[in-house]
């Protein structure tokens, strides 16, 4: 698969690096899109700086030649992870001023798969008349809620209850997180 990964200015970098440590740039074409708040949260929050396994096509947010910004060349997936509500309202109402923005309309408009995982809390109208708009358009929302009734030991394993459901929607299969009574099936 062809997947882009951008991260945005919203808090929860760690669901992006858990995210791009799991996909495998042999199997899959990766290519990740940075907003220009990601950075900052990327300092505030990653102060070793995001991890990028070999391999991994880095693009600048205010260059539209990469490939994936036509629907002639349109990516199989792309996950927004963490999606803010900035980025979230821009996507909802047609905005493609940059490389991230114009590749999620893109996407939506060739039908392929927009995965958006929104943090913010609490919400207001507005965010929920957004998540409509992007259902109704064809994304799939998977807000970076974990859950905790595998009783996870470290931040990590919280962190990856929602990556693995990012995986599961691309759809990757993976382990990264214990399923529902699993052990008894
Ligand atoms: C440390 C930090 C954490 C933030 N967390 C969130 C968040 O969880 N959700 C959100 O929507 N915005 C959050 N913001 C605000 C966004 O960064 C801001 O709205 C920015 O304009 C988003 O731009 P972007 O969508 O282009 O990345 C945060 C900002 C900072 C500095």
């Amino acid at each position: 698969m062809k997947i882009v990964v951008a991260i945005t200015g919203a808090s929860g970098a760690l669901y992006a690096q858990r995210l791009l440590d799991h996909l495998d740039p042999v199997e899959h074409q990766v290519h990740l899109i940075l907003s220009s708040y990601a950075h900052q949260v990327l300092q505030e929050e990653l102060p070793e700086g995001l991890r990028l396994r070999e391999g991994v096509q880095t693009h600048s947010l205010k260059s539209m030649n990469a490939p994936f910004a036509s629907g002639s060349s349109v990516c199989d997936a792309m996950v927004i992870i963490p999606c803010s509500m900035g980025t979230l309202g821009r996507i909802a109402h047609g905005h493609g001023s940059d490389l991230l923005l114009r590749t999620a309309d893109v996407v939506l408009k060739e039908n392929r798969k927009l995965i958006l995982v929104p943090r913010e809390t609490p919400i207001s109208l507005i965010h929920v008349k957004n998540f409509e708009l992007l259902l109704l358009a064809g994304a799939t929302l998977i807000p970076a809620n974990p859950h905790f009734y595998h009783r996870p030991q470290s931040i990590m394993d919280v962190v990856d209850t929602v990556v693995s459901r990012v995986l599961d929607h691309l759809p990757i299969p993976n382990t990264l997180s214990p399923r529902w009574r699993a052990e008894e099936e």
